[in-house]
């Protein structure tokens, strides 16, 4: 399968739109201590360029669920991989995300955490595609919307590659 990467959001874009991200957050919870729950592996890019222009205190923690294979189509089904290392009670919770597509995977994971009685929850997510979606879910923060298309870079892979591409790509598969 042949295929060629083209450039969607570039890098100046990309730290722009997450940095009014971060201006947002700043103004909804001022000194509030905020928990960010970071979703593995996608999430990492955005959640430490997110974090840099937060101002309150902030923790994190990180989460790994599954609900792709190595294949580009989700399968709905979400597995817990690693679950979270400290307690949520109570905490305010921002829930990173790299790309909410179908839902599927936020939906169930939103639901688990509400289970543990946190203060607040909340998502927030760098990309949103939100022609895909199969679950009634809204992200409370979004950096981005974007059309139907593949996307890599800044966190996303394809085949585990390309996580590392300080942008965020398109891939256009090329006809057989
Ligand atoms: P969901 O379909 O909303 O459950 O998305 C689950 C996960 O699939 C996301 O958190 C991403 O890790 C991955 N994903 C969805 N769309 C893309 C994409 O366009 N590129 C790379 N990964 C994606
Ligand atoms: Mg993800």
């Amino acid at each position: 399968m042949s295929y060629t990467i083209s450039k969607l959001i570039p890098e100046d874009e990309l730290r722009e739109g997450i940095k009014k991200v971060a201006e947002r957050i700043n103004n909804d919870y001022g000194d509030k201590d905020v928990h960010l729950v970071c979703v593995l592996k996608g999430g990492v890019y955005f959640l430490t360029e997110l974090s840099k222009y937060l101002k309150m205190n902030v923790s994190i923690d990180f989460m790994s669920v599954s609900s792709y294979g190595s294949s580009t189509v989700s399968s709905g089904v979400v597995k817990i991989i690693k679950d979270l290392d400290e307690p949520i009670k109570d905490k305010n919770v921002i829930v990173v995300e790299d790309i909410v597509d179908t839902g599927n995977t936020l939906s169930y994971l939103i639901s688990m955490l509400k289970d543990r009685e946190p203060a607040s929850i909340k998502l927030c997510t760098m990309l949103d595609k939100p022609s895909r979606r199969e679950k009634d879910i809204d992200a409370d923060y979004t950096a981005f919307t974007i059309p139907d298309k593949f996307v890599l870079g800044f966190g996303l892979d394809f085949d585990q590659k390309y996580r590392n591409l300080p942008y965020i790509g398109v891939v256009e598969f090329d006809e057989q």
